[in-house]
């Protein structure tokens, strides 16, 4: 017989220790260690019932592990809730079982043990102690299973009446602790799920940014993921915890959310200037070609005819390659001193208003826009898009984010802040620049290089992208870190396809 003092301590110090816990998978790990703790066994299995499927959620075998030299890994898979099986007995019937060999276990109209994972594995399943857990209401929600009680010598011994009566204490105190964490993470997957759509909606009114967010967030997280798992190099001592990850992830899902507050037609804007607009200058550069002909043909009464068809032959063509200049210069690129040169002509020509006035071929609007040197925005339109950071910040700001997740909108509105401080909105750099910050940039900047469709740029192939991140890196731009981690491990494979899902998406079977 236990001690009933240190029995109540305990159970009160596992009763706190479940509650603190809120992941459900941490928690269900928990669960089935302090309970093997508990009763000294070596083995033991957690089931949740869910939607009347019974998931086998949780398998720990301390003896194995030892003998294999790690934990096995395991993946939570659905059964039918039959009463064939141990568990499913006890989840339909609430009924405990305590037996001294599972084996035995063979009447027709209960449950079986199955020997089949036993001989797999090499091992024989012999005590056993298997209890539901009921939540405050008496609604049976999982069921914890034990295997192999031990005494002090090693040797497989039978789980006592008072060892079954501890286990259910602890199997109440888990089923309120799993109730809880799965409103917890109910909740959390909601807002996951709304900033997902959100971010998903906003890329989405643009074919340009259709997709762009997702695979920010899917690189993101492999770099994170990458710098967890570097057991050398320079992150070798850099490890994010579970609240971290999450943090970045609605860093990278929120990061250009700003860009809802930035003008469409500067946001949409894949040339200088609007089709529609250069065909109103074409219209109107033909309309004057013409204007000037018929008057010429009017002063043109005593003079020879020839030279005069001549000289209207020649307007028409000067007319003719200054729209296809026009055209031509419209689509995005670089504007050579030439080509600036030629626009200039074309704008300064005087053209005869409705009311015999005259002014500049081309307006201060339209020449501003044709002549941007390189790409498709003016400076105006470049702060107008820049300006999406800064409405970034201000929007994840006013999201109440809990205490640990208190970094999003550092992180999101840190994504063009670069290492030398040549980034914007606020040229922070070096310390000052978070590692979650630098590794959105890098994200950011190689999902950029590699669309398909920005209005100011072309598809970058990937070996070109790669190289550009490397220059970006060595002028100090990039972390130099981050960027080759991204190439030595590879992470750009499955980018466009990465889905960037929740990392603690509640699993449904
Ligand atoms: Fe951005
Ligand atoms: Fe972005």
């Amino acid at each position: 017989m236990r001690n009933p003092e240190e029995t109540i301590k305990r159970l009160n110090r596992i009763g706190i220790a479940l509650t603190s816990q809120v992941r459900l998978d941490n928690l269900m790990e928990m669960i089935v260690t302090e309970a093997r703790s508990f009763a000294d066994s070596d083995a033991g299995s957690l089931f949740t019932v869910d939607q009347g499927k019974l998931i086998f959620r949780v398998a720990q075998t301390e003896s194995l592990e030892k003998k294999s030299g790690r934990k096995p890994s395991f993946k939570a898979f659905p059964l039918p809730l039959s009463r064939k099986s141990v568990a499913g007995y006890v989840a339909l019937t609430g009924q405990p079982i305590n037996v001294d060999d599972c084996y035995d276990l063979d009447s027709p109209e209960g449950p079986v043990v199955d020997r089949s994972y036993d001989q797999r594995v090499g091992y024989r399943s012999k005590s056993m102690l298997a209890v539901p857990m009921r939540d405050e209401k008496g609604v049976i929600i999982g069921v914890i299973q034990l295997i192999n009680a031990m005494d002090e010598d090693g040797n497989i011994v039978s789980f006592t009446d008072d060892v079954q009566e501890l286990i259910q204490s602890i199997a109440s105190q888990a089923a309120v602790a799993i109730k809880n964490a799965r409103l917890i993470s109910d909740i959390k997957n909601l807002f996951a799920s709304f900033v997902k759509f959100s971010a998903t909606a906003i890329d989405e009114r643009s074919p340009h940014t259709a997709g762009h967010t997702r695979r920010v967030a899917g690189m993101s997280m492999r770099l994170a993921n990458a710098i967890n798992e570097a057991g050398e190099g320079p992150f070798a001592e850099v490890v994010f915890s579970d609240e971290e990850l999450e943090e970045l992830w609605f860093a990278a899902w929120l990061h250009d959310i700003g860009k809802i507050a930035v003008k469409e037609t500067v946001l949409e804007k894949n040339a200088r200037l609007n089709p529609d607009r250069l065909n109103w200058i074409i219209t109107r550069m033909k309309f004057h070609t013409r204007n000037k002909e018929l008057l010429r043909l009017i002063d043109s009464r005593c003079e020879d005819m020839d030279t005069v068809l001549e000289e209207m032959k020649e307007e028409e063509m000067e007319c003719e390659s200054e729209v296809e200049f026009l055209s031509q210069l419209n689509t995005s690129g670089f504007l050579s001193d030439e080509a600036e040169a030629k626009l200039k002509n074309i704008a300064a020509k005087n053209i005869i208003d409705c009311d015999d006035g005259q002014r500049p071929f081309l307006d201060e609007f339209e020449y501003k826009n044709l002549s941007i040197k390189r790409g498709n925005l003016t400076q105006e339109e470049w702060v107008e898009m820049r300006s999406h950071v800064v409405k970034t910040r201000s929007i994840v700001n006013n999201i109440p984010f809990t205490e640990e997740l208190a970094n999003v909108p550092r992180y999101a509105a840190g994504h063009h802040e670069m290492v030398d401080g040549s980034g914007y909105p606020d040229g922070i750099k070096d310390e000052q620049l978070p590692l979650q910050a630098r590794i959105l940039a890098v994200a950011d900047v190689y999902d950029a290089l590699t669309a398909a469709d920005r209005p100011y740029k072309k598809a970058i192939p990937h070996e070109k992208s790669i190289s550009i991140l490397q220059e970006e890196a060595v002028k100090g731009r990039l972390d130099s870190r981050i960027v080759e981690l991204l190439i030595s491990e590879e992470l750009y494979e499955g980018h466009k396809e990465d889905q960037a899902e929740y990392p603690w998406k509640r699993e449904v079977f």
